[in-house]
């Protein structure tokens, strides 16, 4: 097993800055998951860990051993990509041994290793069949397989599971998740999709235009975003941005007026704010502690248990958006009022985005 180190990495494409001055340590065993929108550089970086891709500046190590200059094969690494990328003519078998026929592992060490990886993806009876003869989801099981045969000290994924529907892919994120459990390989997970993030990863380092904007446990990411970027792309629905301003005790703005939580400290008047809250601490009826936002349903969406209401809100452009509990049965055109507890309430500035009073409870952990 092994950690995998950036120190200051850069990746340019000509003028183009894909990967900035990565600074980011990854622990021996740990699952990390990179995520980030389309294009911020997830792929890159985990070509960089690869060696399919050269590093601009910077250093990466996996170990101890600075891989800047050592090519693909020698680097202790399998890929698993979202391709599979499997070979059309031959068996299941012959997929998952191929690789250690050409490290020349010997016939019945890699018969044993096939059996094992066979028998954690439930492959058994599949060995003898080409890969067109396979579903999507058994496939991608396969280039799994072939990947955890060769028992590298780091497995790289880039987003595996999304040429598969909704349910194979919480099948196999399991699938990946246990045999994470039982070899505890260090693997780094690139995905887009952030409830992937949330469930699979020990650590998720979120990514924008290039840039490291957060890394922690899941709780960290959702509970003290760091900025208004990562406050936004953890956590489903997405939290909710209003802009307000301080006058110095309350800040104030569409529809909703509040007293500053002393964690704040004070904040000068004038002072222009996003305030944040997220979709499920919104509440109807009593709460003490809570701030009152006056809104009108707009749409109504039932979920069984809960209801997702679109509302509008006096004074502010688009909707609101609020999990309740459906035995509340909210109808399209009431007019509510919303409680917001108030330690659930996030303040930003406005110009930077940054999180007012931010500390990573568990930055340490
Ligand atoms: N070989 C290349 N030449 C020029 N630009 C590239 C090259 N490879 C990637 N890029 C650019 O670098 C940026 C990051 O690409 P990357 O593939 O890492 O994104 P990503 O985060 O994996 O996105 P996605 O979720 O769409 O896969 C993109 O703007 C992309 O266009
Ligand atoms: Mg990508």
């Amino acid at each position: 097993m092994a950690t995998v180190t950036f120190e200051g990495v850069w990746k340019r494409f000509g003028d183009f800055v894909a990967v900035k001055d990565l600074d980011l340590g990854i622990q021996d065993g740990e699952f990390m998951v990179l995520v980030g929108p389309s294009g911020c550089g997830k792929t890159t970086s985990l070509r960089m860990i690869a060696g399919l891709e050269e590093i601009s500046d910077g250093t990466l190590k996996i170990g101890d051993r600075v891989v800047n200059d050592i090519a693909p094969k020698d680097r202790d690494i399998a890929m698993v990509f979202q391709s599979y990328a499997l070979y059309p003519h031959m068996s299941v078998r012959d997929n998952m041994s191929f690789g250690l026929k050409l490290k020349k592992v010997p016939k019945a060490d890699i018969e044993k290793r096939v059996a094992e990886g066979a028998g954690m993806l439930g492959l058994e009876t599949l060995l003898d069949r080409k890969p067109r003869e396979l579903s999507g989801g058994q496939r991608q099981r396969v280039a799994l397989g072939r990947a955890i045969v060769r028992e590298p000290a780091v497995f790289l994924m880039d987003e595996p599971l999304s040429n598969l529907d909704a349910k194979l892919r919480v099948e196999t994120r399991a699938n990946i998740a246990r045999i994470h459990q039982r070899l505890g390989t260090t693997t780094v997970y690139v995905t887009h999709d952030q409830v992937e993030a949330m469930t699979m990863g020990t650590r998720i380092a979120v990514m924008d235009k290039g840039e490291l904007q957060q890394v922690g446990p899941p709780q960290e990411l959702y509970d003290h975003p760091k900025n208004i970027f990562v406050a936004g792309f953890i956590g489903s629905p997405s939290m909710n941005f209003v802009q307000v301003k301080s006058d110095g005790s309350n800040v104030a703005g569409a529809g909703m007026r509040f007293p500053i939580p002393t964690r704040f400290g004070r904040l000068e008047g004038g002072r222009e704010l996003v305030a944040g809250f997220r979709p499920e601490h919104l509440d109807l009826g009593d709460t003490s502690d809570a701030a009152g936002i006056r809104a009108k349903a707009d749409v109504v969406e039932y979920l069984g248990d809960e209801e997702l209401l679109h509302v509008t809100v006096e004074g502010h452009e688009g909707d609101v958006v609020a999990v309740v509990s459906s035995e509340f049965r909210v109808k399209p055109g009431d007019v509510l009022e919303l409680k917001l507890p108030l330690e659930k309430l996030h303040l930003f500035d406005r110009a930077s985005g940054d999180a007012l009073a931010w500390s990573a409870a568990t930055a340490a952990a």
